[in-house]
């Protein structure tokens, strides 16, 4: 039986870190609902000691999901993990998130503190969380640029105190895919308890673009929690996404043998709930959501399109909640995809009206960036049904 991937969604907390998508209370519920109808394990809610509208936030939130877990984030703060503890009282199942810096550079110049310092802040918070739950998650932040050694002994501490997932991120999106799989294997091989009773989680961001191979090279060297949000969105170039993280796995099945509880019908509903909230479109290059993730323009792609859509397409468009695939109509479109359009529309031309409308379609094309159905019809009732002069 293919293991378990769970996914933990912090589009509500890092995603909303992202330069221009604050979301108010309404909308932060309106998309927790739809994250819970997804299927993400856990809901990362909020930062409930950084505001008071965060701590709402995430109360409501606790109260409106009904299957996910929901996770709030603190410092290792006892203050924070109290104030986190209290707004997350009526979730069906409660995650403490506390995480602290681990690289040398964070903890010198961010939080000026000593290694043995951090080691004792991360004890006291986590057996400090774990006075409230058995569910409580311990974060390294800057995981990757810190010193491998002294990692092992937080996550140590963190594991002994009673932490039962143990992130690893990639905060600044500077690991390598096989690098980052290597720190994955080797916190494995010498903190037993990681990848055995303690889930290993991995949080990566995409400064270089590389979140979404770090998180996949993490899973296939042991980690068996992902940390993503919706369309990427996040810190700076955003974290690893939901929709391209689930479907490497489901698409690339025979190869990870993982899964995940995701319903990927609803990849597409939920970028585009996510999209009109925060006022912002999916880029058109975005994998799995993007406006041209299903769309064929070139003649000879049409063309294997219509013989067999496997010619061009690794999933269908449906699996991930998408109406189909768009035949795009353009200078590249060949006769076959263009008679495929014009009879579904309801004409069956001769070849030879069909050679006069295929060109008009390219000289029309060569002045308009993108042609419409409207379009063709056009041409069709110009060169072919036009009335004498
Ligand atoms: O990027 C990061 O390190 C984080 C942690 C708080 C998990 O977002
Ligand atoms: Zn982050």
């Amino acid at each position: 039986m293919a293991e378990k991937l769970i996914i933990f969604d912090t589009t509500l907390r890092d995603g909303e870190q992202s330069p221009g998508a604050t979301m108010n209370h309404h909308e932060k519920v309106r998309l927790a609902r739809q994250l819970d109808k997804l299927g993400v394990d856990v809901i990362e809610a909020g930062f409930p000691a950084s505001s008071q509208g965060d701590f709402e936030a995430v109360q409501a939130i606790s109260r409106a999901v009904t299957n996910c877990q929901v996770a709030g984030l603190c410092r290792s703060v006892l203050s924070d993990i109290d104030r986190a503890w209290e707004a997350l009282q009526d979730a069906p199942k409660a995650r403490i998130h506390t995480f602290i810096a681990t690289s040398d550079i964070h903890m010198e110049h961010k939080l000026g503190k000593s290694r043995s310092e951090v080691l004792d802040m991360a004890r006291k918070a986590v057996s400090h969380a774990a006075s409230y739950t058995s569910n409580v998650e311990f974060s390294a932040e800057d995981a990757s640029r810190s010193d491998w050694d002294f990692l092992v002994q937080v996550v140590q501490v963190a594991v002994d105190a009673g932490a039962t997932t143990v992130n690893i991120p990639d905060t600044v999106g500077y690991s390598q895919p096989q690098e980052f799989a290597r720190l994955v294997r080797y916190l494995q091989d010498n903190v037993p308890a990681l990848g055995n009773e303690v889930v290993l989680s991995v949080h990566c961001h995409n400064d270089l673009g590389l979140a979404v191979a770090n998180t996949l090279a993490a899973v296939e060297a042991g980690a068996r929690q992902a940390e993503v949000t919706l369309s990427g969105i996040g810190e700076r170039a955003g974290n690893a996404s939901v929709e391209e993280v689930v479907m490497n796995l489901n698409v690339r099945k025979d190869y990870f043998q993982i899964e995940t509880g995701v319903h990927t019908e609803q990849l597409f509903p939920s970028c585009r709930l996510l999209s009109l909230i925060i006022g912002q479109p999916i880029p058109p290059y975005k994998p799995v959501v993007g406006p041209n993730a299903f769309a064929h323009e070139s003649g000879i792609h049409q063309h294997g399109m219509l013989k067999n859509r496997q010619t061009y397409e690794i999933m269908t468009p449906e699996s991930v909640g998408r109406a189909g695939t768009d035949m795009v109509l353009g200078k590249h479109s060949g006769k076959a995809a263009i008679k495929a359009r014009l009879e579904e529309l309801g004409y069956s031309l001769t070849d030879e009206q069909l050679v006069t409308v295929v060109e008009a379609i390219k000289r029309l094309a060569d002045k308009k960036k993108r042609l419409y159905v409207e379009d063709l019809e056009a041409v069709v009732l110009e060169e072919i049904y036009r009335l004498p002069d």
